[in-house]
């Protein structure tokens, strides 16, 4: 996919590089804040104009002459203190609809990351405990953000760090072997083995000792003790067919599940390199530790006197374990920033073993709010994700009860069911994801404002129009000509690009904004133009812009991880 921006800047450069043959030219081209600038602009004059000493006016002009202007741009003007605005040409969109339907689900497609390998860790609940909201917010995001660098050309192999192991693991093993039994967990296995462990909490301000006996039972179950390890396995089995309900039902899915524990056998290699190599040295308490050059970041810790893992201990084992197994370009740990500090120096720990080449990135997220109190539960923090997405989905039910009362009772369900977690994770998605998420059902489910349901609903209704007209189309087409069909049509070039960039920052707000800003065009043109009646090659052109439309659309939220209804 050829990407317009490019193509101008290309136009912008040749006619930059004749007026000053030799010089390193820097060109960019944006988008134009106002549509009634033009759809791509450069301030390549104002650049130039400043390091050549001469007027950016006179020298956009002049460029603006110098440029050959292709057919498919209709004009280039100069305004301002010397942009230079390029506006698409009607004529454009003849042979980009047809060529927007025939890509299809490829449309948005493109290929910088072709032959190169990136590696997510997203979602990595930890086991015998509830999945937190962070798991949930990783868990949506990290899915869009695997999907999108897909789109760009990326391998993407998707590696779910499960948190299945370290010294906690002891405390449950020990309250489970005190106060637990088998049934009782069976029936309801993550909030009765979550209540072991805050037993477990209780008793150790009672008697101290508890602690020793966790580590001791923890140590146990490293050392390979049988009773130990068929009961902490269990544990994560049933954890896991918990955790799978929800993974399913929010649709996503990962290629390995390679949780803490399987670098168990991994870590000594890590730990031998480092002490080997004096990166790592004995601490005050006789624990094993990495000092990092920047005095503000305190060492990382490696080893505990006792000789057990830490987490950055796994850490350390799983990139070299990624590194040997992908060869990726890019790591991503897609991670509440609470763990901002632990990344610094995990990364920096990396780089001192030199264990990969590859960036190694934090795709830090911010908080989950929920002001209306039915949203959160007792303990604050952990709230129980199922509910959420029942409550998001009963609520979705409503509405297309109200909306559409004669869709058959299975197609009403299934349709509330993509519109309740749709609107879930839209609500994640469309935010700059370092901001905290503030959740309310009116604005999640508004059929009006920036919401997963308002743009299914454009998509099915776009969709109506297109059965409708499917017995009338002409073949040939009239030029688009009003200003709402040129205001839509203006914005579906721009999709690839927008996908391209949204992978480049890890971005998936890039796309939610950019399907909303296209969905409110498509609603204006809607009201302003009629389709179905309107002169059959006049009709032909917006039924094949609505046809591009519902392309965009659904590629755009299948990025996000968003599906579509045909009907609604
Ligand atoms: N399981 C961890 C937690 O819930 C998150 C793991 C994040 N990924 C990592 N590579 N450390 O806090």
């Amino acid at each position: 996919m050829v990407f317009l921006k490019e193509k101008i800047r290309e136009l912008v450069a040749k006619a930059a590089t004749q007026k000053f043959p030799g010089e390193l030219l820097d060109i960019k081209v944006e988008y134009p804040g106002d549509p009634s600038h033009g759809d791509y602009s450069s301030n390549v004059a104002l650049d130039l104009g400043k390091k050549m000493k001469m007027n950016p006016r006179a020298l956009a002009q002049e460029l603006a002459q110098m440029i050959q202007k292709p057919e498919w741009i209709e004009k280039i003007e100069t305004a301002g203190a010397g942009f230079l605005n390029f506006y698409l040409a009607p004529k454009f969109f003849e042979d980009f609809l047809d060529e927007v339907k025939k890509a299809g689900d490829d449309y948005g497609k493109s290929e910088v990351g072709k032959g190169k390998t990136v590696v997510t860790d997203t979602s990595h609940p930890n086991v015998a405990k509830p999945m937190g909201v962070h798991h949930l917010l990783s868990t949506i995001i990290g899915n869009a953000i695997s999907r999108i660098l897909a789109a760009v050309g990326y391998t993407v192999v998707r590696d779910n760090y499960l948190g299945d192991y370290g010294t906690q693991f002891g405390k449950l093993l020990y309250a489970y072997k005190t106060w637990g039994d088998e049934a009782t967990v069976k029936k309801d296995p993550i909030p009765e083995l979550l209540k072991l462990y805050v037993k477990f909490h209780e008793e150790v301000e009672k008697d101290e000792q508890l602690e020793d006996k966790g580590r001791a039972e923890f140590k146990k179950l490293e050392q390979g003790d049988a009773q130990n390890r068929k009961l902490w396995k269990w544990v994560v089995e049933l954890s896991l067919q918990e955790f799978q309900k929800i993974w399913d039902r929010l649709d996503v899915s990962f290629d390995f599940i390679h949780g803490e524990s399987f670098y168990e056998d991994k870590m000594q290699a890590i730990v031998d390199m480092g002490t080997s190599r004096g990166i790592f040295v004995k601490g005050e308490k006789g624990a094993l530790i990495a000092p990092l050059k920047d005095p503000n970041i305190p060492p990382c810790i490696i080893q505990k006197s006792d000789g057990a893992s830490l987490y950055a201990t796994r850490d350390l084992a799983r990139i070299q374990y990624w590194e040997e197994t992908w060869h990726p370009v890019l790591m991503l740990n897609v991670v509440d920033m609470a763990q901002e500090l632990y990344f610094r120096q995990l990364f920096e720990v990396t780089g001192m073993l030199k264990l990969t080449e590859a960036r190694n990135l934090h795709i830090a997220f911010g908080r989950m709010r929920f002001p209306e109190k039915r949203m959160s539960t007792r303990k604050g923090d952990i709230i129980l994700l199922e509910e959420l997405l029942d409550e998001a989905q009963a609520l979705a039910l409503k509405i297309v009860e109200e909306k559409n009362p004669d869709l058959p009772a299975a197609a009403k369900k299934e349709v509330a069911k993509k519109v309740g977690v749709g609107s879930v994770k839209y609500a994640v998605l469309a935010q700059n994801r370092l901001t905290d998420v503030t959740f309310t059902w009116d604005k999640m489910l508004s059929l009006e404002g920036n919401s997963a349901p308002y743009l299914q609903y454009a998509y099915a209704r776009a969709k109506s129009i297109l059965r409708k007209g499917s017995e009338k189309r002409s073949g040939k087409m009239a030029l688009l000509h009003e200003p709402a069909e040129l205001a839509l049509a203006r914005l579906l070039p721009k999709f690839p690009e927008v996908v391209a960039l949204s992978a480049a920052e890890f971005k998936p707000n890039l796309i939610a904004n950019y399907l909303f800003e296209l969905a409110s065009r498509f609603s204006s043109f809607y009201a302003a133009c009629d389709v179905l009646n309107a002169e059959p090659e006049v009709r032909e052109a917006r039924l094949k812009l609505v046809e591009a439309f519902t392309v965009v659309t659904k590629n755009g939220l299948k990025l996000l991880g968003i599906q579509v209804n045909e009907e609604m």
